[in-house]
């Protein structure tokens, strides 16, 4: 086994070992519910098992994707989606101590843009990418010339008449909440990157998170000048990116 990577979702938290020559799963992904209080000592035991669960050496590089801003050995300091009891927690040692090994913990969204960087559309591109995740928040990622800038929190943006956070008006958590077409959410999605658009100029935009799977439902609805592709990696890109993060730490 190459590496090994592990994605910490608002909804689920899944596991895989990781082939980092193709950038593809080794062996078919596990998935489980993330708790519903998504607390430090919920989480770590449900990434432990997972290791245990894939027989993973403690020679084998294991890479974390966590949706939050990640400095490493600097405790959490802001979080969107999970339980709040992450602020002030030192993750990679925390995560290191439950799994009885050194673990590298890396933002969810930067993990994807790594990916796609590495393995997939992105690329291709030389300049600014920018892999945007939709799930429950909005995540994103700043590559530029192959070289990630970390924890860009961009979905934090504010938008709409109100001054709403971006991901509460356009991530896909929203689209499901409010019940919206594909149509209107690909009008809230197109206010939204062009927001990104104006203040990066970016090269291309490459469209990550579970919902990329059905990028050709919403795509058509994307008024922007920049390309945008959907994600090479789909929803494997966070735990591909977290262990060829890893990999390279070691
Ligand atoms: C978090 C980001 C994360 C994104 C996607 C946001 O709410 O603040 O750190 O990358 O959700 O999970």
């Amino acid at each position: 086994m190459d590496a090994f990577g592990i994605d910490i979702g608002g909804s689920g938290i899944k596991g895989a070992p990781v082939d980092l020559e193709r950038g593809r799963f080794a062996a078919e992904r596990l998935r489980t519910p993330t708790p519903e209080e998504s607390t430090p000592e919920a989480v770590s035991q449900i990434v432990s098992q997972l290791l245990d669960h894939f027989e993973v050496d403690a020679s084998v590089p294991v890479g974390v994707a966590f949706p939050a801003p990640v400095h490493p050995g600097r405790p959490i300091g802001f979080m969107a989606n999970l339980d709040q009891s992450w602020v002030g927690v030192d993750i990679t040692a925390k995560l290191s101590e439950a799994c009885r090994r050194p673990v590298h913990v890396v933002n969810d969204a930067d993990a994807a843009g790594l990916a796609e960087s590495l393995y997939g559309e992105a690329r291709r591109h030389r300049g600014l990418v920018v892999t945007v995740t939709l799930g429950t928040g909005i995540g994103t990622a700043l590559v530029m010339d192959g070289v990630l800038v970390p924890n860009s929190e961009l979905g934090h943006l504010t938008m709409g008449k109100h001054g709403e956070d971006a991901e509460r008006l356009a991530a896909d958590s929203a689209r499901q909440r409010e019940d919206l077409s594909w149509k209107k959410w690909g009008k809230r999605l197109t206010k939204y990157l062009r927001l990104l658009e104006f203040y990066l100029s970016p090269e291309a935009f490459v469209i990550g998170g579970g919902v990329s799977k059905r990028h050709e439902k919403f795509f058509p609805y994307l008024e922007v000048e920049t390309p945008v592709y959907p994600a090479t990696l789909l929803n494997d890109a966070g735990i591909v990116g977290a262990a060829a993060f890893a990999a390279s730490r070691r």
